[in-house]
């Protein structure tokens, strides 16, 4: 795994972007995987703005996105395929209908997953990008999660609940449940980019790069990835 230790935050998203534009540059029409949370916005404002500027194009662009909490659709501010549309594809030229997630409100939510591995196992994903769980999860992959693990529904661990009621307006309303890819669908991305800030990153960041590997600390698989880079903030590294 390359590691790469920038100053702070917006310095891990400009690096990010700089990937991510090199990945656009060679293909035209690459399929992107992309993550939601707090870490990767920044990299989506570079995303914008270099689109804004006449920079790149998403015309050709596929997308794929990791994760959708169970029961909620683009009608909640809280649904990722809402924070999707609003930090990125409305503010740039991808198609809508080139744009993947789990549904939310699926009826039968193991047909869900079968449709989404589907899709998942005709195509191959030139970029994914991820941001990482306090406790080391990846997309909604929770300690224990099998390595082999393709898109399942999963139920949350009591700290990524916690974690992420911040954005809730109170614990009681974040879903338990959610659909999330598998460990295996992300380990078949050709090129993956993972991207940390904040001290309350630093023992998952540890774990990811050093530490055994072990589906305790799901993010641990990607060293076995061949082609997988780390971007952190100095405090995100600090444990290294
Ligand atoms: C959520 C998401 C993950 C994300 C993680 C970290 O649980 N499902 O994809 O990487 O939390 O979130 P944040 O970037 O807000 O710290």
């Amino acid at each position: 795994m390359r590691v790469i230790v920038v100053k702070d935050y917006d310095a891990m998203s400009q690096e990010a972007f700089r990937l991510m534009k090199a990945t656009l540059t060679e293909k035209k029409d690459a399929v992107l995987g992309l993550a939601t949370g707090s870490t990767p916005i920044g990299l989506y404002r570079e995303m914008i703005a270099d689109y804004r500027a006449g920079g790149t194009s998403y015309r050709d662009v596929r997308t794929f996105n990791l994760d959708e909490y169970v029961g909620l659709d683009v009608s909640s501010d809280q649904s990722y395929v809402y924070f999707m549309r609003n930090n990125l594809f409305d503010h740039i030229d991808v198609l809508p209908e080139n744009t993947n997630i789990e549904n939310g409100k699926a009826e039968d939510p193991e047909a869900e997953c079968a449709r989404y591995n589907a899709l998942l196992s005709e195509t191959e994903i030139d970029l994914q990008i991820l941001g990482i769980g306090s406790n080391g999860h990846i997309a909604f992959n929770e300690p224990g999660t099998p390595f082999d693990s393709v898109t399942h529904v999963v139920a949350l661990a009591e700290s990524t609940v916690k974690d992420n009621s911040r954005l809730f307006k109170s614990i009681d309303e974040v879903p338990r449940r959610a659909f999330t890819m598998g460990l295996a669908n992300i380990m078949a991305a050709k090129k993956v980019v993972i991207l940390a800030n904040g001290a309350n990153k630093a023992r998952a960041v540890y774990g990811l790069c050093r530490g055994e590997i072990t589906e305790q600390l799901p993010a641990s698989i990607l060293q076995k990835h061949p082609d997988c880079t780390l971007i952190c903030d100095e405090a995100a590294a600090s444990l290294l």
